[in-house]
């Protein structure tokens, strides 16, 4: 903690003094990061909280204490250049890290004050709460219908089998509702109703994107995860999913990981900036960070001197 708190202009003198060179080969400045350029103060809850944490994969520390706080039903940004552990941080959100063997994960994350890093937490039921939606659309090599219907059905909360057709007990009329429900609120429906026996791998790649973030939300999440999820279409397509996250966060709260500096700005109401070698640098509301950020490097990264 003391080192963040070591006010800039003792660093940079002490860098002078020491004939140390004022930007790193990427060209970021030297300077000595603050707490308070991460003491994002905002109204309401925060759905998530981080307290420092650290991740390291192996020898490599790819996330160097970071801590900060995820205001519920809305749209927190993360930006950074490559490989400063943007990823890595989403992943540790739900849990996602610990699939990775090398991976070694400190520190605490809370979700409604619940720490999701004991023993006991039920990782299937975590990851319902808090879901992701990847980079690349994965749909299943199933029907649209099937995808949506996926998760519920394993889950157990819709039963559609043959036991239950032959009981008479078929929830079928109750999972058409959930298709509709999730292919409305994915922004997808008006698309595809007519045709959701289709293979989902026969739609587009912004279809089947939506598609992934209807099958996210059809298990109820509480928490959207989202890993570059508008990189790999085209701006009409990019354009409907950032309208579409504008109208999750009325009711989840999202956190998405973005390359594009103009998304963050246009669709979040808080960023989070991380730069090279795993740091939270800034974070705050998305206006103040992009506008009046408190980081030189920030500014920089902003700025496009650097990334
Ligand atoms: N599964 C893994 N095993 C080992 N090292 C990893 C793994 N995932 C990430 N890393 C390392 O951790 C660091 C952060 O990676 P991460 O993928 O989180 O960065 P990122 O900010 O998401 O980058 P990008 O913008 O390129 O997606 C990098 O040095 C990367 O090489
Ligand atoms: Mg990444």
């Amino acid at each position: 903690m003391s080192e963040n708190t070591t006010p800039q202009t003792q660093t940079t003198t002490a860098a002078a003094e020491s004939d140390q060179p004022l930007t790193t080969t990427a060209g970021e400045t030297a300077e000595q990061t603050r707490s308070e350029w991460t003491d994002y103060e905002f109204p309401g809850d925060a759905k998530m909280a981080v307290e420092d944490l650290h991740v390291h994969y192996g020898d490599d520390h790819a996330l160097k204490g970071v801590s900060m706080e995820i205001p519920e039903k809305s749209v927190t940004a993360l930006i950074g250049p490559s490989g400063c552990g943007k990823s890595t941080f989403l992943r540790c959100l739900n849990r996602m890290n610990d699939r990775v063997s090398s991976a070694r994960i400190d520190g605490s994350v809370k979700l409604d004050g619940q720490e999701i890093y004991q023993d006991g937490v039920n990782l299937v039921e975590l990851r319902k709460r808090v879901g992701m939606v990847f980079q690349s659309p994965n749909p299943f090599p199933k029907s649209i219908r099937e995808n949506i219907a996926y998760g519920p059905e394993k889950h157990g909360d819709l039963d559609t089998g043959l036991l239950a057709r032959l009981l008479n007990r078929s929830d079928a009329e109750e999972r058409d509702e959930l298709v509709e429900r999730c292919l409305r609120d994915a922004a997808l429906w008006d698309e595809v109703s007519d045709r959701l026996d289709d293979n989902a791998l026969g739609l587009s790649g912004g279809q089947q994107q939506r598609l992934c973030i209807g099958r996210c939300l059809s298990v109820d999440p509480e928490v959207i995860l989202m890993d570059e999820p508008a990189s790999a279409l085209d701006p009409i397509a990019t354009a409907k999913i950032e309208d579409l996250i504008d109208d999750l966060a009325e009711e989840y709260t999202v956190v998405i990981v973005t390359h594009n500096m103009q998304q963050a700005a246009r669709i979040s109401d808080q960023t989070a900036v991380f730069l090279t070698g795993g740091e939270l640098v800034e974070y705050g509301d998305t206006d103040q960070v992009f506008e009046d950020p408190h980081s030189e490097r920030v500014e920089d990264y902003i700025t496009g001197k650097f990334g």
